[in-house]
């Protein structure tokens, strides 16, 4: 299945489930960065799963039903802004390039609106999401009221296309998997990159810009999310962003980092020691979330329940945490009280996808719900040690996270960024060369 093809079956597919009414969802707005200056263009996630279409002023509109249509509104060409801002599709090529049935300047939006709301049972958009949206699809239902003593009526009910959608990007296809493979593996190659320029003496920005250089120079567009280096104690900080402090001798870093690849999340965590040497008492929790994370990893298989591999995980943990005297009394107990919490306060993973935190439910009517072929998910488990009275000094200020990213298969499991090392013997190999 082309590209094409794959967006046209999105399409289809969410006409099938909406079975009657219509759909309506805009492109992302450009924001101000700061004056003249925009943030890089990101579109919504929602809206390119649908169209693979990355420019700005636009609009979807799907009309489900026996024939199914889907009508895209778009900028016109316009040669004067082109020469500033770059090529625009316009109606005439987003047409031929992107399967749509039909294609219209954006700025007839506003004629064709209500008359293609006029009589649909019901409206599916994403209410809530942007004010100024949120406005003009009030403002077009109101102009189909207006009609109302000719006959005309707008949708009765107004849906959540979210809802819809959310469902259908939990399971990834075939031509998405193929794209968060890959940004999987760029995202492998510059935390081998970090590990391998790491020494005492730079910045934990140094290896920031290693992250960048690498996502960069194999295509990825950016990262798909704040990157997290943090060395020494800022690796208890579980969103430490600054990445301005030192690489000292005989501390850990960690590293949070994944790109974005043509809309697709990657997210690797790696936490390895500056010096290339893991001390005993790091070793200690090393080898300690790294078996929390096998246990995890392990409980991954369709047919599982959304929250095996973090309990896995957490029961791992507790009874390490309990053998190197960080927590006291007895597992079950331990596990009763959750005790786990003072040293592990985040869950084991998320879904993966356009986002980074992606799009999907996590329980169905009060219950966890069930793994299937085609999810992606992080197992990310932690262990984060702030110094305290009841706490060994060796083991103060010592923060590992070890984070994969997995997609679940008929036969078990394929883990996306199996490409950087892991276990603490193969990393100080990876970093004695
Ligand atoms: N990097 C974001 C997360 O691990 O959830
Ligand atoms: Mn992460
Ligand atoms: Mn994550």
């Amino acid at each position: 299945m082309n590209d094409v093809a794959a967006y046209r079956n999105r399409r289809e597919r969410l006409a099938l489930n909406m079975g009657r009414g219509i759909a309506v969802l805009s492109a992302a707005p450009e924001r101000v960065r700061s004056r003249d200056a925009y943030h890089p263009y990101r579109f919504d996630s929602y809206f390119y799963y649908l169209t693979g279409f990355r420019e700005p002023e636009a609009v979807l509109v799907l009309l489900a039903g026996d024939t199914p249509r889907s009508l895209l509104f778009c900028r016109d060409k316009d040669p004067e802004r082109e020469l500033w801002d770059g090529p625009r599709h316009g109606p005439a090529g987003a047409l031929e390039k992107f399967g749509f049935d039909a294609a219209h300047g954006i700025a007839e939006l506003e004629v064709r609106l209500p008359d293609l709301l006029a009589d649909q049972p019901a409206l599916f958009c994403d209410l809530g999401s942007d004010e100024k949206w949120d406005a003009r699809i009030i403002g077009w239902l109101n102009a189909v009221r207006a009609r109302a003593r000719a006959g005309v009526a707008a949708p009765g009910e107004i849906r959540d296309i979210r809802v819809l959608l959310d469902e259908m990007r939990v399971i990834k296809d075939a031509s998405e998997l193929a794209v968060m493979r890959r940004a999987a593996s760029i995202s492998a190659a510059a935390h081998c990159r970090a590990m391998g320029v790491a020494r005492p003496g730079l910045a934990e920005y140094h290896l920031e810009a290693e992250l960048l250089h690498e996502f960069r120079r194999n295509g990825a567009q950016s990262p798909a999310y704040p990157c997290i280096v943090a060395a020494g104690p800022h690796a208890c900080v579980l969103h430490y962003v600054e990445n301005d402090g030192p690489l000292r001798d005989g501390d850990l870093v960690l590293i949070d980092a994944g790109c974005e690849l043509d809309g697709y999340a990657s997210d690797i965590t790696r936490t390895f020691p500056v010096n290339g040497k893991f001390t005993s008492a790091q070793r200690d929790i090393y080898d300690l979330v790294l078996a929390a994370q096998a246990a995890a990893m392990a409980e991954i298989k369709a047919g599982a329940a959304w929250n095996a591999p973090h309990d896995a995980a957490v029961r791992v943990l507790t009874q390490g945490l309990l053998d190197l005297g960080l927590l006291q009394g007895g597992l079950e107990e331990a596990l009763e009280s959750a005790a786990y919490t003072r040293y592990y306060m985040h869950r084991t993973g998320h879904w993966l996808g356009l986002d980074v935190h992606d799009a999907g439910e996590y329980k169905r009517q009060g219950q966890w719900r069930t793994l299937q072929p085609g999810m992606a998910l992080t197992v990310e488990p932690g262990c984060y040690i702030h110094p305290g009275e009841t706490v060994p000094e060796r083991y103060w200020n010592i923060g590992i996270r070890i984070e994969d990213d997995v997609v679940v298969t008929p036969q078990g499991r394929e883990v996306l960024t199996h490409e950087v090392p892991k276990s603490a013997a193969d990393i100080e190999a990876l970093m004695a060369r």
